[in-house]
């Protein structure tokens, strides 16, 4: 089983799938560091050198990869936020999909000044339009949802645990 953990830059992803998979020993994995690995540099070089197009392909190999798994124990991945664009049918058909709802206010306090963000993608003026065209496709592509706001990772990662045994 893949529990894929969706939802926009600066939801949480990375730390609460981290958590998920501590919390019940499972495995783990996060489809950034896969990309960065596999291309031999970082997100925002492939962005800057190569383009996004290219860089949705390589997600997608990656992802494909992933998705082979079929490991005993459960297998936490967490998403890039742009990952589920081109492949929410695939996902929603072979893993357990959450979508980590968060608002505008919730994105802008966890990602902290956007001059200081990392991520190639952010701009202020771009936050909320992303966020409306995609918010449809995570929400669509979830089996489960669950809205970080005002909760610690430790709590998130719990709650994604009761949920699961429902
Ligand atoms: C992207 C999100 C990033 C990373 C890339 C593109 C997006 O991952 O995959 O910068 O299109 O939303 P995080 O959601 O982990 O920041």
């Amino acid at each position: 089983m893949i529990i894929a953990l969706a939802g926009f830059m600066g939801c949480g992803k990375s730390s609460v799938g981290r958590e998920l998979s501590r919390q019940n020993g499972w495995e783990f994995v996060d489809l950034d560091r896969v990309i960065e690995k596999y291309a031999g540099k970082r997100i925002a070089d492939i962005f800057a050198q190569d383009g996004e197009f290219c860089f949705r392909r390589q997600e997608s190999q990656c992802l494909y990869r992933i998705l082979e798994y079929q490991g005993e124990s459960p297998l936490v991945l967490s998403l890039g936020g742009g990952a589920p664009l081109l492949n929410s049918h695939t996902l929603h058909e072979k893993c357990v999909c959450i979508y980590l709802e968060a608002t505008y206010e919730d994105i802008i306090a966890h990602l902290g000044s956007l001059e200081d963000s990392k991520r190639p993608l952010l701009s202020e003026k771009s936050i909320r339009q992303k966020l409306a065209e995609r918010a449809p496709i995570y929400q669509e592509m979830a089996h489960y949802i669950i809205k970080v706001g005002g909760k610690s990772v430790a709590q998130i990662a719990q709650e994604i645990t009761e949920q699961l045994k429902d």
